[in-house]
Parts: C-alpha cells; structure tokens; sequence
C-alpha cells in the first residue's frame, strides 16, 4: 500500500482550565487514530495546541493576579503534561499567541477583505460602566424575561431554555463587576458568511462530514446563514486588528488559524515538511480535523469559508465526537463528576481510561457515558482477565522450564493465520473510527486464544513426562497469539504495548510484522503489565474530586 500523507488536528483546548475527562474523548479518540495510521506505515502528524484569547483568559488572570501571558504559559505546562501523561502524542503543541499565528490571522483577515467578504457596522452592546469593558454575553446575568428564573446568562435561560439578547434580561448586572450594564454603540468587523453559501452547501454535501452533521447543517442553511462578528473592542487579550487600533480579533477567527500556526512551527523544527504542500489549495495531503460536537458550526461553516476565501485548502474531513456523560448525567461540579485529567492520574492507570473509551467509541455524534462500575468490570475482564492473563498464563513455563526461549516450531499455524487475518477487518474498523468494534473483534480473539490454553492445560503436561517439549510449543502459541493481539490493541494502550515489546524483547510492533510468529526467540522475564482496578481506588478518586469542590 501506499504511504499516505495525513495531517490530523484535535481542537485547541482554552487555556483559561484544566483539562478534564470531557475533553479527553476526542484527544484520545484522535490518539489512536493517529497511533493506528502510524503503524500501517503512513506519514501521519497531528498537531494541537492551547486556545489563549478572550475575555475568560483575561479576566481569569486578572482574578489571579498574573498577567494573560503568565497564565497561559502556567496553562501550557500543565495541558502537555496532562496529554503527555495519557499518551496523547501530538508532534507539536503550540499556541495561539504566536507570531506564526498572528501572521497568518492578519494574512486571512487581509485577504478577506481584499474579496469584500469584511463589512463594518455599528452595533450596540452591553457596557459595564465601572470596568469600561464591553461584555459578551454570558458577562451579563440578571432575571429570565421569559419564566423570570433569577441569576440568568445574558444569551439563554438554563431554567426554561429561551434565547435572548442581554438587553432583554430583567435587572441585568455585569458578572464582572455588579455594577449596571448600559448599551454603548461600538464599531465592528463582520464576515460576511452568506458570501460562501453555495460553496459551503456543496462542500457540506461533498462526504467531507458525518451524516448527522450534515442535517444539522441542512437546518442552518434552511434558517440562512447570519453575518459573523470577528471583532471585539479592548481591553481583550487577543490580536489587535492591523490599521484598527483598539480592535482585536475575536479569539474564534484566530483560534482554527491556530491549527495552521501549530503546524508551521512543526514545520521549522521539521525541514522535511512543507507548510505550503500541506496547505496550498490544491493540496493532495489528507486533512482530518477531530472536535467535538459543540463546535461544528465554527469548524463546518466559518472555517471551511474563511479558508476557502484565503485560498487555502480545506479539510477532507472534520470528525465530530459527542459528549462525555458520567452515570449518565452531564459532568457536575456538585455531584463530584467534574474530574480533571490530573486527579484522574493520580488515582488510576491512563490506560484504563484509553481503552474504556475505545470500547464506546464509534463514528458517530452519540455522547458516551464513563459508568465507574462499569468501568471496572469492563477493565478488569477484558484487558486484565483476558488479554494480559495469557501472557502471564504462558510465561512462567517459558522461563522456568525453557530459560525463556519460544519453540521453534509453530504447533498451531492454522490458528495463528486466524489471528492474522482478522486484522484485516480490524484495521478497517479503526481506519473507520468504529473503534468500540475493533475492540469487540479483539476481544473474541482474546477468548480463542484462552480456550486454547484452557483445553491444553499446559500446567497438566507438565507434571507428565516426555511432554517438555508440547508444553514449550502450547505456551509459544499463547505467547504469539498475546502478540498479535497486543499489536491490535497497541493505538489504544500504547503504554502496555511499550512494555510488551520490552517483555517480548522485539522491535515496535507494526501491522506488517504481525504476521510472522516468533520462533526460536528468547523473550524477557515477564513482569505484571497492568493491576486490576479496586473500588478503593474509584472511592479515593471520587472523594479527591469532592474535596477539590469544597475548597
Ligand atoms: N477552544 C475551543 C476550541 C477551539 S478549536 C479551534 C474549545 N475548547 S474547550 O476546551 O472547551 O474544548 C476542547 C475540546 O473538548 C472541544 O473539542 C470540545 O468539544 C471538547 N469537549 C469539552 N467538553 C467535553 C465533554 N464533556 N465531552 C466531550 N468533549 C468535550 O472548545
Ligand atoms: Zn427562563
């Protein structure tokens, strides 16, 4: 096969909090994604990086009393660490607050323009009259003009569910300081999105989303497509608009910019890659963009269009996942399911996590639910119970009796060839992203695999003479069919896949090399890969979740 050319982006988390458990679905979705091209020999580089402009950024270092650049360079350390740390491996991690970001930003801005697509108008807004702030929307709280629900955003009711404008809320105040908001008329820069309605009613059409985005998109197209708002008046921390002083961009126009920055900064550590042969827009490079499912309408509307009217490439496809529920309700602070990624880690193995998603994932939009017992049970049983439990079934026989060398004969070639061929079928289903079906796949490998040592006894020949050498070939079977399985499971759980390659003394597993059984080869000594979850460590964990709360 050929190699293909694929560059993958995960959406840029903001840099104003920590990264949680929410957002780790679509990281590690991407992750073994990414992992598994790897492997099938394609030059596959996924490029991220932290979302840093904005109103929240600022005014939460202002609350901290740091400045927005000390914040976010406080936040970058701590999201590297935390993906680094679930085996999230991107090729690069920057910023938006770059200079590559900022050219490219102005540059897009400029070419917009140029076409016509900017028009500026005057538009009224909400003001906090003591901070001398403008304020979006969610800035402004106040009293429901619907159901009359207290303490209310300035753009929805969480209580009755209607849409409004912060003018229309009942006794408004500015969450920022409680003082009064007052309207105040400010210039702005709109992008004019109805300029690109027949491109994006094709692109949309062309196989470039997931069905259910698609109709989503159909209703948007039905309602037309609105001007969008890409300025905002300072303070803001974010780029100040050339040839507008006192005007930035509004953090969502350069945020997707940020995909292309990030992968320019890779470019000038990576000679052998060539920004422009990844983004011209004839461009042959595969482009895959995984969000979630919140932010389809920047990354199926705004973005495909600004591109499109820069002269840049768009994406062959965007990958929407959906939502991470908790026994099966939205994330709470309150009910102590708002877990971040580090008080996770400091309870749990990441792996765990890596493949208990990959058993829910599939290609489509549906939200997926982290049941803690569930959890368990599904770890334990199957990664546990039966993909690692063959290794360590096996390997004592191979040590103790066989100063850890495997046969050379292959006892059963038929059964290994089973093995083999399934990956076919397997690799189609990650390729798909219909990971919770690989996983299905693999796991019928797995009981195989144990019904085979099951109906050898292995333990019973070898308290029967002459027998040495068929307890040699039924655990080098054992051993060689773990193998297979841990290469298909390697994107998931590339942690333990490390280790086993350690163990099995073999150079990286790939889906080439599967095919070949080991024979004749001495392996390490075997050392437990992974522990059984206890629901000790589940109850530390959800008590380090309530104290985070409490203080
Ligand atoms: N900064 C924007 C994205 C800009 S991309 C140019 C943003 N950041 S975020 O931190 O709120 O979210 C980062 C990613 O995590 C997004 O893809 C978002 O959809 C996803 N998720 C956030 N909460 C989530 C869940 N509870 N469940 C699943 N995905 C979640 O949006
Ligand atoms: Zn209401």
């Amino acid at each position: 096969m050929a190699q293909r050319k694929i560059l993958v982006t995960t959406a840029l988390p903001y840099a104003n909090g920590d990264i949680h458990l929410g957002h780790l679905v679509g990281y590690v979705q991407a992750d073994i994604w990414v992992r598994f091209q790897r492997m099938q020999g394609h030059d596959c580089v996924h490029v991220c990086g932290d979302d840093t402009h904005g109103t929240p950024v600022m005014l939460k270092a202002e609350s901290l009393g740091i400045t927005p650049q000390q914040l976010i360079e406080k936040v970058h350390v701590a999201h590297k660490q935390d993906f680094a740390d679930f085996n999230v491996d991107f090729d690069n991690f920057y910023t938006t607050h770059s200079d590559e970001n900022r050219q490219l930003s102005e540059l897009i801005f400029e070419r917009l323009k140029q076409r016509g697509d900017i028009v500026v108008k005057t538009i009224k807004q909400a003001y906090d009259p003591s901070r001398n702030m403008f304020l979006p929307d969610r800035y402004v709280k106040g009293e429901c003009p619907r159901c009359h629900a207290q303490d209310q955003y300035g753009d929805s009711c969480e209580s009755c569910g209607a849409t409004y404008s912060p003018t229309e809320l009942i006794n408004p105040v500015s969450a920022v300081s409680g003082a009064t908001p007052i309207e105040k008329e400010s210039e702005h820069f709109f992008f004019e999105l109805k300029n690109y309605t027949d491109v994006l009613q094709e692109w949309t059409r062309a196989g470039h989303l997931q069905p259910q985005v698609k109709n989503k998109l159909d209703e948007w197209f039905e309602v037309g497509l609105r001007e969008w708002d890409i300025s905002r008046d300072a303070p803001y921390f974010g780029f100040e608009i050339p040839g507008a002083p006192g005007k930035f961009f509004y953090v969502w126009l350069d945020a997707p910019i940020g995909y292309m920055a990030s992968f320019k900064d890779f470019c000038s550590q990576k000679p052998e890659y060539d920004f422009d042969e990844y983004w011209n827009k004839d461009s042959d490079v595969e482009l895959y963009q995984f969000i979630g499912k919140d932010i389809i309408y920047f990354h199926s509307l705004f973005w495909p269009a600004t591109l499109t009217g820069a002269g840049f490439r768009t994406p062959t496809a965007v990958f929407a996942n959906g939502f991470l529920t908790i026994e099966g309700k939205k994330m709470s602070k309150s009910r102590g399911t708002f877990i971040n990624a580090r008080t996770y880690l400091e309870h749990l193995n990441p792996e765990c996590l890596r493949y208990y998603f990959a058993a829910k994932l599939s290609s489509d939009i549906e939200d997926i639910d982290l049941s803690f017992e569930d959890f368990m049970l599904r770890v334990n049983a199957d990664v546990v119970g039966k993909v690692v439990n063959i290794a360590s079934r096996c390997a004592g026989f191979i040590r103790k009796r066989f100063d850890n060398t495997l046969s050379t004969v292959n006892l059963k070639p038929g059964l290994y060839q089973e093995f083999v061929d399934a990956g076919v079928s397997i690799g189609e289903h990650f390729d798909k992203r219909e990971f919770s079906r690989a996983v299905r796949e693999i796991m019928e490998l797995a009981d195989k695999a144990n019904q085979y040592i099951d109906e050898m006894k292995p333990w019973q020949m070898a308290k029967e003479d002459g027998r040495e050498q068929e307890v040699q070939g039924v655990c080098s079977v054992g051993i060689n069919l773990f193998r297979v399985l841990m290469t298909y499971l390697k994107p998931v759980i590339p942690g333990i896949a490390a280790d086993v390659e350690e163990f099995l003394d073999i150079a990286p597993m790939t889906w080439d090399n599967r095919t070949q059984p080991l024979l004749g080869h001495k392996i390490n000594t075997f050392k437990p890969l992974i522990t059984r979850i206890e629901q000790d460590s589940l109850d530390a964990l959800t008590q380090a979740v309530k104290d985070q709360q409490s203080v």
